[in-house]
């Protein structure tokens, strides 16, 4: 049975609607509605969840037009063990991805989402990944049956009619099919968080189709983001000679107004939000910082024989725990207004709070679960994933080019990890090959907690739950692209801000003094930096990382940058275990930068000090 809905009206794309058709007959939903985008819609549906209560209005003198949504226990954070690229072949999932194959994945999913929405709204989201029109956006549609993600949608992506009308009557789209699986019997009460026990996130790499069912949060249920924008994307980035990125961009502007733009990719929990939003320090006066993006990155080569960057999100959808104004406060100004805030605490008078946003907490609070809560209770008030999703467009360092349709130019990519003992706070790869290396072996120090040891946790170009073919080839593309579609790649950089010293204090500042070490990034980019040759790559001598107005001696700075040859040639053997998982698909160039390092170190001092490296 065919379901009255305008999507006729709205446009003339035959793949779309025969999809939509489809899609509503397996799923039954009660209605269908097309998102338009506009702000009369975004308004009606945020009023629709306060009736229904899974939105708290919050006080719109502290918060203008900003809501708190709480979500099921259960619901809280992306589910990497429920994820799955259902390639046809396993090997092109690779080691590193959960597979199944695609008939069996279809299976399973026709009978979950057989009269999923039942009692529910379908709702059709197109959006747009970057700017509307731009030869680097490609174009998405979201069907699902929560409101909550149409409202984020409109923040996170260029969603709406906007979307329809680039995608035009015979444009491609990626299809998103998103329920939370929880139909309603008629007469049926509704909670406020509706979800299933059973989730599923899939990806059809071949068809370029996403299904996800089960969960209503974040990156299981706003499809733009990691499924289509990271790991579709990733493939179709291949086949098309592009990069697809979980990089922040941002542009450094220096007191003569030159502007260099770069790209960074930082695993989770490293302060990626912090560095796209950076402000200098006084020392670095006249210096600034614009922010492109914060998480995803669209690269393609231009004419000109550089890398152009986008970013495909429309908003931040952004962890807040420790979120405040000295850490980070240009995100604190982004959040003024115009705001979804997912598992944050609310507060008497109507605002939110969250751990670490004020150094004391309030005295009484509503946390995350609903309940009341004081500084006694023990618990978190915010759950730890608790986010925010906020317009880009609101934040005080955007850069005047963000929207850019041609994107901006790439001078450099930074890499960085988390790693405590042994690794320089920032050095340059000698070339192409050795920067793809440096970022695939890149990774942050495991908790010695649960495995008993302390280890790598590596993180690939921090794309580990996000490339959606084997890592392995994705490293080929790399090397293959630096070399083939641009006359001259941008210079890489790796970076760690978490060096600890012998009594276990960080010690680099970091925040807005990480500052000091993307100047000396752009310097070398510029040819204004002459850097020393250590045996991981290029570090900066003392002279060439200014250090003016904190208290950085130099022997700090010696201690930061040394390196210890053992543990370094320990750290170079452990990479064998991550480069042997991939058999034959690993680049041999992988391996010969191994080697290469060995001998370097082989050949290095038993600590190889910058003072008397500097001094020759
Ligand atoms: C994110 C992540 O949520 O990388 O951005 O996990
Ligand atoms: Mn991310």
């Amino acid at each position: 049975m065919t379901m009255t809905h305008d999507g006729a009206k709205r446009t003339r794309n035959k793949r779309l609607l025969q999809w939509v058709e489809e899609i509503a007959g397996l799923c039954n939903p009660d209605r269908i509605h097309w998102c338009d985008g506009s702000q009369a819609e975004y308004d009606r549906l945020c009023e629709e969840m306060v009736q229904k209560g899974t939105f708290i209005r919050l006080n719109p003198k502290k918060r203008p037009n900003s809501f708190l949504a709480r979500s099921h226990p259960t619901d809280v954070a992306r589910v990497e063990d429920r994820t799955y690229i259902c390639s046809e072949k396993q090997e092109n999932a690779g080691p590193t991805n959960n597979w199944m194959e695609p008939q069996k994945m279809r299976g399973i999913l026709l009978e979950l989402f057989e009269g999923c929405m039942r009692g529910r709204t379908m709702y059709v989201i197109p959006f747009s990944m970057g700017p509307i029109g731009s030869h680097i956006s490609h174009i998405g549609v979201e069907i699902s049956d929560s409101a909550y993600v149409a409202a984020n949608q409109r923040i996170m992506t260029r969603m709406g009619q906007a979307a329809l009308d680039a995608l035009g009557p015979d444009g491609d789209f990626v299809p998103c099919v998103h329920s939370i699986g929880a139909p309603l019997q008629p007469h049926q009460k509704d909670t406020v968080w509706p979800c299933n026990d059973t989730k599923y996130i899939t990806h059809f790499p071949e068809t370029r189709e996403i299904w996800s069912f089960g969960s209503g949060y974040g990156g299981n249920a706003l499809l733009g983001k990691k499924c289509f924008a990271l790991r579709i994307a990733s493939v179709m980035a291949r086949d098309q000679g592009w990069l697809a990125e979980h990089m922040l961009i941002l542009g450094v502007e220096s007191p003569a107004g030159e502007k260099t733009y770069v790209s960074a990719a930082f695993p989770s929990a490293c302060g990626k939000t912090n560095f796209a939003m950076l402000i200098p320090p006084k020392a670095l006066d006249g210096w600034k910082v614009t922010t492109i993006g914060d998480d995803i990155a669209w690269i393609k080569p231009g004419a000109d024989g550089r890398f152009y960057a986008i970013n495909p999100e429309a908003g931040y959808f952004g962890v807040a725990p420790g979120t405040n104004m000295d850490s980070n406060p240009n995100a604190m100004l982004t959040l003024k207004e115009n705001c979804i805030y997912s598992n944050v605490a609310l507060t008497d008078d109507g605002d939110v709070w969250w751990e670490g946003m004020t150094k004391e907490p309030p005295a009484h609070l509503i946390d995350w679960k609903g309940n009341d809560w004081t500084p006694g209770s023990g618990t978190p008030a915010a759950h730890p994933n608790a986010r925010f999703t906020a317009p880009a467009q609101q934040c005080p360092s955007i850069d005047p080019n963000w929207e850019d349709p041609n994107g901006v130019p790439i001078s450099a990519f930074i890499f960085g990890g988390r790693i405590s003992k042994n690794f320089p706070l920032v050095l340059q790869a000698y070339d192409w090959e050795h920067g793809v290396y440096l970022a695939a072996t890149m990774g942050s120090e495991a908790t010695a907690a649960a495995v008993g040891q302390a280890g790598m946790r590596r993180d690939p170009m921090a794309m580990l739950p996000f490339c959606g073919y084997n890592m392995a080839d994705y490293w080929k593309h790399w090397l293959r692209i630096g070399r083939q579609r641009v006359a001259t790649p941008p210079l890489v950089f790796r970076v760690n801000w978490f060096r600890k010293d012998d009594k276990g204090k960080f010690i680099w500042p970091g925040y807005g003094e990480n500052m000091r070490a993307l100047k000396w990034v752009v310097d070398r980019c510029r040819g204004r930096a002459r850097g020393v040759e250590s045996p991981l790559g290029w570090v900066p001598p003392f002279e060439e990382l200014v250090l003016d107005g904190i208290e950085f001696s130099k022997d700090r700075f010696y201690e930061i940058m040394n390196i210890d040859r053992e543990r370094a040639q320990q750290e170079a053997n452990d990479q064998e275990e991550l480069f042997t998982r991939f058999g034959d698909h690993l680049p041999r160039e992988m391996e010969i930068e191994r080697e290469l390092l060995l001998s370097r170190l082989y050949h290095s001092p038993t600590v190889w000090d910058l003072r008397s490296a500097s001094a020759t």
